[in-house]
């Protein structure tokens, strides 16, 4: 299958950093489609030997073990090319129509990134440039809107001149090995099925935590927050694959259609339970990893005295049949003790205990990062102690399943996985405007209410696991976050 890739903003971070690197993996791993063109367009005059080379220079800045040598940067680079667009140039893109029309590729998947301002004009003029046959994809790149408004304005021009089916919304939590894991855990396996509802499971806790803070993107971060930037995307949709019914087929519309349920049936804020059940905090100076760090308000294009969270914290409720009561902590923060992401599933104690000493739950933990893996918690006897009615105390044991070691050669970064999926067109792992929408339409009373509340985010010290109150949050259902149990 020939596919030509154009990277609107080819010359930006997103393009270098995650991208191209993600393309080359794609290649080394065989997956690349034979027959690709990968087209850059960007503000500059390049050639395309000039771009091959400021992409060669990037590549000194991925992890090593995903940099090219030079015989597979050549093989690589016989697929970069480079044309200089000026987005708001209907010959520009009519200049592009002719790019691609000369070869006539199966397909051509473009891909916006740049920044989500720019989406409404480019999507506009692709259309009228006549680049939205059904051969034709639109990748998006989060930020996808600032709040519901702006989500809708977006989605309106998008589905003017795109089929649904034509546009990818790129989360790129769903492309992580986790998510694949998570769904093959669910839907691929019995054993955990008949367990996964309120009966068996006290809570479910997804932590997204970054020991990084918010480095040199101070001025985009400051107009965003953690509950948009990790929330209202990843968060949710995380919460949504945990929480979903199993879906009929494993089709794009059957999952979407079962994650949209889900995200309808979120429990809607309001001032009190935003107050209740929502902590924001902020970092201050502190020590991560041994080194000291300076707070939020001493970063770089980060304005005297803001009132932006770095870190959110919150309690909610999935309101159907198989979740009702069920506590969801949601938890993301920025400068937080360690780079640790990961859903852990607390499952309820035994109801009759008969061993001495404290029971302690099962649980399961579903980590995405630093690795990927499954660990199911439980209690064994060593076998060491007395039998009978003064028994030996039982042990904490875990099965470990570290997909890291038993699928070393064959692991898949996400940007990687994502990228394939948009040239095959498969959408199961892209996210529908309305469940775009919903997400914003949830998140929204909180945004309002932190918008009225003179208190601002609570402080926290760079390396900790975030202010007090998001334990108070946990500690008032009687549970306990992971990393206090
Ligand atoms: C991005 C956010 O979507 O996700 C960043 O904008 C965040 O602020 C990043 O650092 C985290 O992604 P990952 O894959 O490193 O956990």
């Amino acid at each position: 299958m020939s596919f030509d890739l154009v990277f609107f903003g080819g010359t930006g971070d997103l393009t270098w950093r995650k991208l191209m690197p993600a393309l080359f993996q794609a290649m080394r791993h065989n997956k690349l489609p034979e027959g690709g063109r990968i087209l850059a367009v960007a503000r500059d005059e390049r050639s395309d030997d000039e771009y091959r080379a400021f992409i060669r220079e990037r590549f000194a800045e991925v992890d090593p073990s995903k940099r090219p040598s030079d015989e597979e940067f050549k093989r690589f680079a016989s697929m970069l090319h480079y044309r200089r667009m000026d987005l708001s140039r209907p010959e520009h893109y009519a200049g592009l129509k002719s790019w691609l029309d000369e070869r006539g590729a199966d397909t051509a998947v473009l891909y916006l990134a740049t920044s989500p301002y720019l989406f409404p004009v480019i999507c506009e003029q692709l259309g009228m440039a006549g680049l939205n046959t059904p051969n034709i994809r639109v990748v998006l790149e989060k930020p996808l809107g600032h709040d519901l408004q702006s989500a809708q304005d977006i989605n309106r021009v998008v589905r003017s001149v795109f089929h649904e089916t034509q546009a990818f919304r790129i989360d790129h939590y769903l492309g992580k090995a986790a998510v694949q894991n998570l769904m093959a855990l669910r839907f691929g396996n019995a054993l955990f099925e008949p367990l996964w509802r309120r009966e068996s499971i006290a809570n479910i806790q997804i932590t997204l935590a970054e020991g990084l803070g918010v480095g040199t993107r101070g001025d985009y971060y400051n107009n965003t927050g953690a509950l948009r930037d990790m929330v209202q995307n990843h968060a949710l949709q995380l919460l949504t694959m945990i929480a979903m019914e199993p879906p009929s087929t494993n089709d794009a519309d059957a999952i979407r259609d079962e994650k949209l349920k889900v995200l309808k049936s979120l429990k809607p804020f309001n001032d009190e339970s935003v107050a209740r059940d929502v902590v924001r905090g902020q970092y201050k100076a502190g020590t991560v990893d041994g080194k000291p760090v300076v707070g939020y308000l001493d970063e770089v294009k980060v304005p005297a005295g803001s009132t932006c969270e770095t870190f959110v914290a919150l309690r909610t409720e999935v309101q159907n049949w198989r979740w009702a009561g069920v506590p969801f902590y949601l938890r993301t923060g920025k400068r937080l003790a360690a780079r640790d992401s990961q859903i852990v599933v607390n499952f309820r104690k035994v109801p009759h205990p008969i061993f001495p000493g404290t029971t302690r739950a099962n649980k399961l933990v579903i980590k995405l990062q630093p690795e990927d893996g499954l660990e199911l918690h439980l209690l064994a006897a060593k076998g060491s102690g007395p039998s009978g009615s003064m028994g030996e105390v039982l042990s904490p044991v875990s099965l470990d399943l570290d997909f890291d070691k038993a699928f070393a050669t064959e692991r898949v970064g996400a940007y990687e996985r994502l990228l394939m999926d948009a040239i095959a067109g498969r959408l199961n792992l892209f996210v529908r405007s309305d469940e775009q929408e919903q997400a914003w339409r949830w998140v929204e009373p909180v945004l309002e209410a932190w918008r009225n509340d003179p208190n601002g985010p609570r402080s926290y010290a760079a390396g900790s696991w975030g202010p007090p109150a998001a334990s108070a949050l946990v500690a008032r259902d009687g549970q306990a976050w992971a990393e206090e149990q």
